[in-house]
């Protein structure tokens, strides 16, 4: 085992055994502008001073923090680079389901042990909100109103720190009550302005985004645009990201050393058409950029 402290009890000797080598440590980062840069550098995320700023500010007054806003807005991501730098460990994330329940998350009896020993701490399997209590490792609790949990789980240690995601507008998912929303620090999340939004495409793009003309770049985002106005599906930051990867790509695979206005329009419906309704909609407005 790699950890340097031992451990006596059962079952942090279990978490230290299960999860350690997962959670990777290093050395945390605590200051805003060192997170700006290092969600940049390590996790390609373009993340503003003043949205860092007041998730610090929670995680040092000891309140959880909830990222609301729609989807493709880097919420889960987000959520997880600042847990993961703040903590110098990887963080847990708890992807939210109609099943999930607190038993999946804190722990429950192996069936089997517990029926030869009973129910003992040796029968008892740690989850990962457990764990990263014991480990002091950030949680991300990510699409909250799928789930039932709605415990305003506190931070104990430093690195031990709590981001609930949720997208509000999503109404197939449960209402949040007055009370937890009481409890923690809110940060909206919103698509972000075209410059930025060109700036998170060169990032995740890499080299590629040479393959990218000024022009089409900019007909890119007023499709988006347009979409977000018009659409019941807007496609988010990610889509945006998507479809620049996919244009690149085919473009490649054709030979070539720019993506053009066919590498754009065969790609784009594959990304942006995720709901029957807008089909009409969504041929009429990439057409009338990307017609060849
Ligand atoms: N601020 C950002 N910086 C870099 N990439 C972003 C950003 N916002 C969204 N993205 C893109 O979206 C993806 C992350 O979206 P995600 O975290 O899943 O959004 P959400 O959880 O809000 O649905 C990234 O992989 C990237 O392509
Ligand atoms: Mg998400």
């Amino acid at each position: 085992m790699q950890h340097k402290r031992e451990v006596e009890d059962v079952i942090e000797k279990k978490v230290y055994e299960t999860y350690y080598t997962i959670v990777e440590p290093f050395k945390p980062v605590r200051s805003v502008k060192g997170i700006v840069e290092q969600l940049r550098e390590k996790f390609k995320l373009i993340v503003s001073e003043k949205l860092v700023a007041l998730v610090v500010s929670a995680f040092l007054t000891g309140r959880p923090v909830l990222f609301e806003g729609p989807p493709g807005t880097g919420k889960t991501e987000v959520g997880y680079g600042i847990l993961t730098l703040w903590a110098g460990k990887k963080a847990f994330i708890l992807p939210c389901s109609e099943n999930y329940d607190e038993y999946r998350v804190i722990g429950d009896f192996h069936p089997l042990m517990a029926m030869k020993m009973g129910f003992t701490e040796e029968s008892f399997v740690p989850r990962p909100l457990l764990a990263a209590l014991i480990l002091d490792a950030g949680v991300l609790v990510d699409e909250i109103r799928r789930s039932s949990l709605r415990r305003v789980f506190k931070a104990k240690g430093e690195g031990f720190q709590v981001i609930f995601t949720s997208n509000p507008e999503d109404i197939a998912q449960g209402e949040l009550s007055d009370a937890f929303l009481r409890r923690v620090v809110r940060i909206k999340f919103t698509y972000p302005p075209e410059e930025v939004e060109k700036e998170i495409a060169k990032l995740r793009l890499g080299e590629d985004f040479k393959m990218i003309t000024e022009d089409s770049i900019s007909k890119v985002l007023a499709v988006v645009n347009e979409l977000r106005n018009k659409a019941l599906h807007k496609p988010g930051p990610a889509d945006t990201v998507a479809w620049t990867q996919m244009a690149t790509g085919l473009a490649k695979l054709r030979g070539k050393k720019k993506a053009d206005l066919k590498d754009f329009y065969d790609a784009a419906f594959s990304v942006l058409l995720k709901r029957s309704e807008d089909e009409d909609l969504v041929y009429s407005i990439v057409e009338k950029y990307f017609k060849r």
